[in-house]
């Protein structure tokens, strides 16, 4: 277990829930910092806040990650600032209720912060990386992207395409020494997430989930599920996909639609 202790780290929605906690606890092992949110005083706050305890050096970088003008400008930090060796894509938004009683804009901006945003800031640490020789990109899934609840078609959606992205990417890098996780937390008690009529007993704090996946991290797992105490669920999930998969390239119809 190699515990990461060392470089500068990118963290998206750090100025609330699971990203606070990233900053707080990368900042806590010495890492220096880039703090991506939108609202200012919280970020210069906990900006403050984390100099004065831990000495690291801490930026924020205003931006709201469903403008195409503001992702591009988190995509030339990471491009442009050399230091740079983790980049977290914590940032996500939550739209609970069936997906008819939200509005389109709902839906757009859950799709622009939670797909598009994580694509370009993924794609753009990642080139960064190889070029580098090493990072570390660390995608914030959810359980729900592996079977959504009813009720959250949209949000789960989102979080399946963060799996199955991440996942792909994964593969992609396998040979190399760039590290790329995904974390795929259950309930978590942040303020994104009114866990108000939810049994207290199967919520995690942020603290937490997030002390979790960075063992995990540590442990060079490549899928982190802060909560899950049997991992072979995980293996027969990727297994049965992948037979799944594999017994459709048949090329004919299956005997229940001939005839
Ligand atoms: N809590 C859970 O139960 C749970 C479970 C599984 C996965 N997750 C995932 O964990 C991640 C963090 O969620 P959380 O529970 O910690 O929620 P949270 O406390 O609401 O934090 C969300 C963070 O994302 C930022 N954000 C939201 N919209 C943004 C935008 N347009 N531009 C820039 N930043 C934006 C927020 O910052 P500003 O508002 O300042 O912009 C905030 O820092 C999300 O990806 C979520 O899907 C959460």
């Amino acid at each position: 277990m190699t515990e990461q202790t060392t470089g500068t780290a990118v963290v998206t929605g750090a100025s609330s829930g699971i990203g606070l906690q990233y900053a707080e606890q990368l900042a806590k092992r010495g890492f220096d910092l880039f703090l991506v949110a939108r609202r200012t005083d919280r970020l210069s706050e906990l900006a403050t806040r984390l100099q004065a305890r831990y000495g690291n050096k801490v930026t924020k970088v205003v931006a709201d990650l469903s403008k195409a003008g503001d992702v591009q400008r988190v995509v030339e930090v990471i491009r442009t600032e050399p230091a740079i060796t983790m980049v977290v894509n914590n940032a996500g938004i939550m739209l609970m209720g069936p997906a008819t009683d939200a509005t389109l804009d709902q839906i757009d901006t859950l799709l622009r912060v939670n797909i598009d945003a994580l694509v370009h800031i993924s794609l753009a640490a990642l080139i960064r990386f190889k070029a580098k020789g090493g990072g570390t990109l660390v995608n914030i899934g959810s359980v729900l992207g592996f079977a959504g609840y009813p009720g959250t078609s949209a949000y789960s959606a989102t979080k399946a395409f963060v799996l199955s992205f991440t996942r792909g990417l994964q593969t992609e890098h396998a040979d190399s020494t760039v590290k790329i996780q995904l974390v795929a937390p259950a309930g978590t008690a942040t303020e994104g997430w009114d866990s108000s009529n939810v049994d207290s007993s199967i919520i995690m704090s942020a603290e937490d989930c997030v002390a979790a996946s960075l063992k995990s991290l540590d442990m060079g797992e490549e899928v982190a599920l802060p909560s899950v105490e049997n991992l072979a669920l995980l293996a027969s999930y990727i297994k049965a996909s992948t037979t799944l998969m594999g017994s459709a390239q048949t090329g004919t119809p299956a005997s229940r639609y001939r005839g």
